[in-house]
């Protein structure tokens, strides 16, 4: 079967981009995306490309290409559900805020939402793609809903994660190290649906590329290839704490190690702790599967990844107040970067909101500059902890327009996030704009400490 026309359901940082790839690339199918936030797609329709919702590097020049043309966004649920031949689903999957696996496992609410209304609204057989990442057999769950509800039409269920990351998220989705898709190898509908979907992607991805396997394999690998990644951010971390203590330089050591071959130079960077909206989740999800499988072990193991990146977090900022005499209250500190990692607005999970997080509960006065992130985000952001009322978060935090606005009359200044404009700022004037003895503490080894050693600064930096 060759599939003409695709839904997305779900218009975020995963589906909007995912499905612009997709249109680029495969002209002669249109591709809807759909979410029930309108505000959110009013933005994806905005007539200035440049108002899309997502920052990504060249997203929007893909957007203005396929936009009208094949691709569309729409709050037109129901409507796309039913004209489509294969609905992908790219809904948010947050971890538990209540009841059982509360701040462990994945909250399903919104999936078994789309699966029913994906029931209800097909008049035709439906291949359903889940594009979330999902704890491994949620596929199962999906169609017993799909099976029990629906007119009577034929649903198959794909598993496709998505392996792209944000601020690379358009090389990822057009040049991707591998397409992952689980299906039913068993019968000839699930092997026709598997085709049909290869197909899509064949249109720009080599066939060698995309791997298939059964659907618990793929559901699971994607919680496997998070884990992982977290794991090496979090062993380099924990690494960056005893070279600090030793003398050793964890930028000296992570080339070192990474020249072996079977370790890899990639995701070695030491940082103030990694952020954004899969890791943590992901590793929670994995954990609170193994508990309910009884594989104590295997929890342990995986936990324990998730307590040493909240440490890291911690100690940046303890490592703050120390080095300020053991006191913030009342002094300036310069937060650079709010994102959770350069070239995103993002800001999920961010490292920067657990250091701003503790130094307000220091008294310290928080001033914060990113390029990409609104004031009103980070409010949010901060008001999310709920650890005090947001009248107080708005009377010690502020948030400014430059760098240099935010360095001015600083005691100390942190940088949080690796933006490149941060490695050009003119440090020398930072330098003469903060308060003596002016300290700066590099939270992602992203400059180089004899010239700011240099230039007066007391200098730290993660990991050395
Ligand atoms: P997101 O919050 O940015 O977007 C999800 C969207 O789904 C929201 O706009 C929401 O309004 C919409 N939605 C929820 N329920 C809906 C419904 N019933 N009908 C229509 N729309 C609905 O989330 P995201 O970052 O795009 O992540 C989506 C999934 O992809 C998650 O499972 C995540 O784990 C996974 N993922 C994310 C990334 C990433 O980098 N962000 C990478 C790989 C995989
Ligand atoms: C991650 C996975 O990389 C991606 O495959 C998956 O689809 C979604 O989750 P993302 O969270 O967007 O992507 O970004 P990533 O580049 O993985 O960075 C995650 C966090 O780890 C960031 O806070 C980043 O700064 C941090 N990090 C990454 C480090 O601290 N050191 C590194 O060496 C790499």
């Amino acid at each position: 079967m060759k599939v003409k026309n695709i839904c997305c359901i779900g218009a975020g940082y995963v589906g909007g981009p995912t499905m612009a790839i997709i249109a680029q690339k495969a002209p002669g199918i249109k591709v809807t995306v759909v979410d029930i936030n309108e505000k959110r797609i009013a933005a994806w329709n905005d007539a200035d490309v440049k108002n899309i919702p997502i920052y990504e590097p060249g997203l929007a020049e893909v957007v203005a290409e396929a936009r009208g043309r094949n691709l569309f966004f729409s709050t037109e649920v129901d409507k796309a559900i039913d004209e489509a031949d294969m609905i992908f689903i790219s809904v948010n999957t947050p971890t538990k805020t209540y009841g059982i696996g509360k701040g462990m496992a994945a909250d399903l609410k919104f999936i078994e939402l789309c699966a029913r209304q994906i029931a209800r609204f097909s008049t035709t057989d439906k291949i359903v793609v889940e594009k979330s990442t999902l704890p491994v057999r949620t596929a199962e769950a999906l169609k017993s809903i799909l099976d029990n509800t629906g007119n009577g039409v034929n649903f198959q269920i794909l598993s496709n994660p998505e392996f792209l990351a944000e601020g690379t998220a358009v090389n990822d989705l057009q040049a991707p190290d591998r397409v992952l898709i689980g299906g039913d190898l068993d019968t000839e509908a699930g092997k026709e649906a598997i085709n049909a979907l290869v197909d899509v992607y064949a249109h720009w991805v080599p066939r060698t590329n995309i791997l298939t396997t059964n659907v618990w394999s793929s559901e699971l690998s994607k919680l496997t290839a998070n884990a992982f990644l977290a794991q090496r951010v979090s062993s380099i971390n924990a690494l960056s704490e005893l070279c600090e203590q030793t003398g050793a330089d964890i930028k000296e050591v992570a080339k070192a190690i990474g020249m072996d071959s079977r370790i890899g130079p990639k995701f070695l960077q030491a940082s103030v702790g990694f952020g954004g909206s899969c890791f943590q989740k992901d590793i929670l999800n994995l954990v609170y599967i193994s508990k309910s499988l009884g594989l104590t072990e295997v929890a342990d193991y995986w936990e324990q990844v998730i307590i040493m990146n909240d440490h890291q977090k911690r100690r940046f900022a303890a490592k703050m107040v120390k080095t300020l005499y053991n006191t913030v209250s009342g002094k300036k500190i310069a937060m650079l970067g709010w994102a959770f990692k350069k070239d995103t607005n993002d800001t999920r999970e961010s490292a920067a909101i657990y250091v701003a997080d503790y130094l307000l509960n220091e008294r310290a006065e928080v001033v914060v500059y990113d390029p990409k992130v609104s004031e009103e985000q980070i409010l949010a952001d901060l008001d999310y902890l709920n650890t005090r009322s947001a009248e107080e978060n708005r009377a010690n935090i502020t948030v400014v327009n430059s760098a240099l606005e935010a360095t001015q009359g600083a005691h100390a200044v942190a940088i949080m996030t690796e933006w490149d404009a941060f490695k050009t700022l003119d440090w020398k004037q930072v330098y003469h704009n903060m308060l003596k003895p002016a300290f700066l503490f590099d939270g992602r080894r992203l400059l180089d400490r004899h010239e700011l050693e240099a230039l007066g600064f007391e200098f730290y930096a993660i990991g050395s």
